[in-house]
């Protein structure tokens, strides 16, 4: 089959052929119309047994309780914290992020990532500590986040800056939080996280009078534990610019740029896609997600100021390994338990506000999992057939 050479191999029960490319119509030939095959997701949790994935969809959300998989719970000392619900990845808990850092043991954590309230002139309706008092109240958090970090762990904390009351002029509360959490870790480094489609506020100082910018960077501050956290940029590449594909396509003369360093042929490697810079563009333009259509439906007052998922998964693939353990002590709609949800992550969230617990359990609400390929559930498997 597919000529000489070709490569068959098993798929679950289906055969596949590697040679052979896959029927594509073009948009433009009206003639070749086929009915498209039924859209099949790839699993993505669980082990492969020799046969294929053995996949078995069923809804894995359990509500105040711990799903049977979280063996690992009572080894990080939460099992006799009753969660507000669990999947077989993770758990969300109702209550005050702090007591759960507390109970936690030293060093099990890979991750913690989260965004808490910001100091922020306009009141959220969950709450914003006042600037003075910020650094007061976040402090004992990182010092207990300090305190559950592995040594190659690392704390990713969004957080947005704020306006001096009555004046164009910058707070610098986000800045002296830094160089205060810098006292205890290490600041791996500063990203920054830009969304465009902020809105261009404060009004006053912006689109009236026009003599400040649009505010639309969060700064992101990667700190770690030791100098060497767990990390590896080649998860998160991105496609390669025109100007590089041009480049690995024709190649170019070795030359010297402006700043004196020289682009020799090393540089026409195709390494699989280009190594981020710590900009990180990301529109967060969320409407009509599966999250908040069901927020709608049922009436549940979706989150405020939720991050976008494409955030976490970027510093989930950077930084953690599948199976690692992540946590988000300000967890909200839980976006981050979501995500390693997805990327087949451990998981302990925390939010304190029952009405955001509620609206972020829509987010799991019959998501087809992969159970893990038991000998004993096969065998029922087999049986059947
Ligand atoms: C900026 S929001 C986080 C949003 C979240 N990242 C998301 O995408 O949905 C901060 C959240 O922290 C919660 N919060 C404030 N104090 C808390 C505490 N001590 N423990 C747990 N959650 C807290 C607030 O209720 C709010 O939902």
């Amino acid at each position: 089959m597919g000529g000489k050479g070709a490569t068959a191999y098993t798929f679950g029960r289906r055969q596949v052929n590697r040679n052979v490319v896959p029927f594509r119509p073009s948009p433009s030939d009206r003639s070749c119309r086929r009915k498209a095959p039924a859209y099949r997701p790839a699993p993505r949790f669980g082990c492969q047994s020799r046969g294929g994935p053995a996949t078995i969809h069923s809804t894995v959300l359990r509500r105040n309780a711990f799903h049977r998989e979280l063996k690992w719970i009572k080894s990080v000392g939460l099992s006799d914290a009753p969660p507000s619900y669990s999947t077989w990845r993770g758990a969300m808990f109702l209550g005050d992020g702090l007591e759960i850092l507390k109970r936690l043991p030293q060093e099990c954590i890979d991750l913690v990532i989260t965004s808490p309230p910001f100091a922020l002139n306009r009141q959220k309706e969950y709450g914003n500590e006042p600037v003075e008092q910020y650094i007061d109240w976040f402090m004992p958090f990182c010092t207990e986040i300090h305190r559950v970090l592995r040594p190659t762990g690392s704390f990713v904390l969004d957080i947005g800056g704020t306006w001096v009351p009555g004046g164009p002029v910058r707070s610098v509360y986000h800045f002296d939080l830094a160089v205060r959490l810098a006292e205890q870790f290490c600041l791996a480094q500063e990203i920054y996280w830009h969304n465009p489609a902020r809105l261009p506020t404060p009004a006053e100082w912006v689109t009236i009078r026009r003599i400040r910018l649009k505010d639309a960077v969060n700064m992101v501050w990667w700190f770690s534990k030791t100098p060497w956290p767990k990390a590896d940029n080649r998860r998160v590449l991105r496609p390669y610019g025109k100007s590089m594909k041009r480049l690995l396509q024709y190649g170019s003369k070795v030359a010297k740029r402006p700043s004196g360093h020289e682009i020799s042929t090393k540089f026409q490697r195709d390494n699989g896609g280009a190594i981020p810079g710590n900009l990180l563009e990301i529109a967060n333009t969320e409407s009509n997600s599966v999250y908040l259509r069901r927020c709608r439906s049922r009436d549940i007052p979706a989150h405020p100021a939720r991050y976008p998922e494409r955030l976490v998964e970027f510093f989930v693939k950077f930084l953690t390994d599948e199976g690692d353990l992540i946590v988000d002590p300000f967890a909200g709609s839980n976006v981050t338990g979501a995500v390693c949800e997805r990327l087949s992550r451990r998981w302990i969230s925390v939010e304190i506000k029952k009405q955001y617990v509620e609206g972020s359990i829509l987010r799991f609400e019959d998501a087809p999992q992969t159970q893990r390929a038991t000998a004993a559930g096969r065998k029922r498997r087999n049986a059947k057939r």
